[in-house]
């Protein structure tokens, strides 16, 4: 449902000559027109590609501040990435949950101040592997899921990535089967928490070990509206082949 989406998340990789020849790849690449791309380079990396990059892709930001920028160290604001021309910002995503312990809180600030600032948000949720084991795996998505839910308060530029974070920079990546059967699962979360309009309209993307190799496979399951993709995002051409696995 909705326009395919693919997010390339560069993380905190790339340096200025990498991402020289990340970018003129990117820009020679024959891209799918009816696909909505987008790249998160690392913030200091942000002025380069937007001068560098085709306006074809559009950019996002890793994170932003919960609220208007100020005496916050290190911190970088909705109106920075605004003002540099970002559009989107990732929030929620696995390592700002459990590496740098954000939490599902401060997370939908973070959205809901995003999304009032004009920003799309790639609102990333996703099970641990013990939690998947123990059975828990929708209970900790629709939590998160909720936690955005109870923030925000319209839908229209939210895409959601379900990123199982046992996936995620493993190489293990999920089964088809796997995926849609989370992603019907928050479809469902929507409509009955939300909307019925809100959970056809709304894309939900899968990352977590997408590469050139599995993306076609996964792109066919009904629900899965397009990839957030980390390692496979740091090689241009590889990265054009899952933006080209649209269906
Ligand atoms: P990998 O594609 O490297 O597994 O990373 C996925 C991810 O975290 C994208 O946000």
């Amino acid at each position: 449902s909705g326009k395919f989406f693919v997010g390339g998340n560069w993380k905190c990789n790339g340096t200025k000559d990498s991402i020289t020849k990340l970018v003129s790849d990117l820009n020679s690449a024959k891209l799918e027109t009816d696909v909505d791309v987008v790249v998160a380079p690392p913030f200091v990396y942000i002025d380069q590609v937007k001068n560098t990059l085709s306006d074809r892709i559009e950019i996002s930001g890793q994170n932003s501040w919960v609220g208007k920028g100020g005496a916050f160290t290190g911190e970088i604001s909705v109106e920075q990435l605004k003002d540099i021309g970002a559009k989107w910002v990732i929030l929620g995503h696995s390592e700002r949950r459990h590496v740098i312990g954000e939490d599902d809180q401060f997370i939908g600030k973070k959205a809901a101040y995003a999304l009032s600032e004009g920003l799309g948000v790639i609102a990333c949720i996703g099970e641990k592997l013990e939690e998947r084991e123990s059975g828990k795996t929708f209970d900790v998505c629709f939590q998160q899921l909720k936690a955005f839910a109870d923030a925000v308060s319209s839908w229209d530029n939210i895409v959601i990535a379900y990123e199982p974070v046992w996936a995620i920079g493993t190489g293990k990546v999920a089964t088809p089967l796997q995926a849609q059967e989370v992603h019907v699962a928050v479809r469902d979360w929507l409509k009955k928490n939300i909307s019925a309009e809100v959970a056809s309209k709304t894309r939900i993307i899968y990352g977590g070990s997408v590469n050139g190799g599995n993306c076609a496979e996964l792109a066919k399951q009904e629900d899965i509206d397009g990839f957030l993709v980390g390692g496979a995002s740091l090689k241009g051409p590889e990265f054009a082949t899952i933006v080209n696995s649209v269906t």
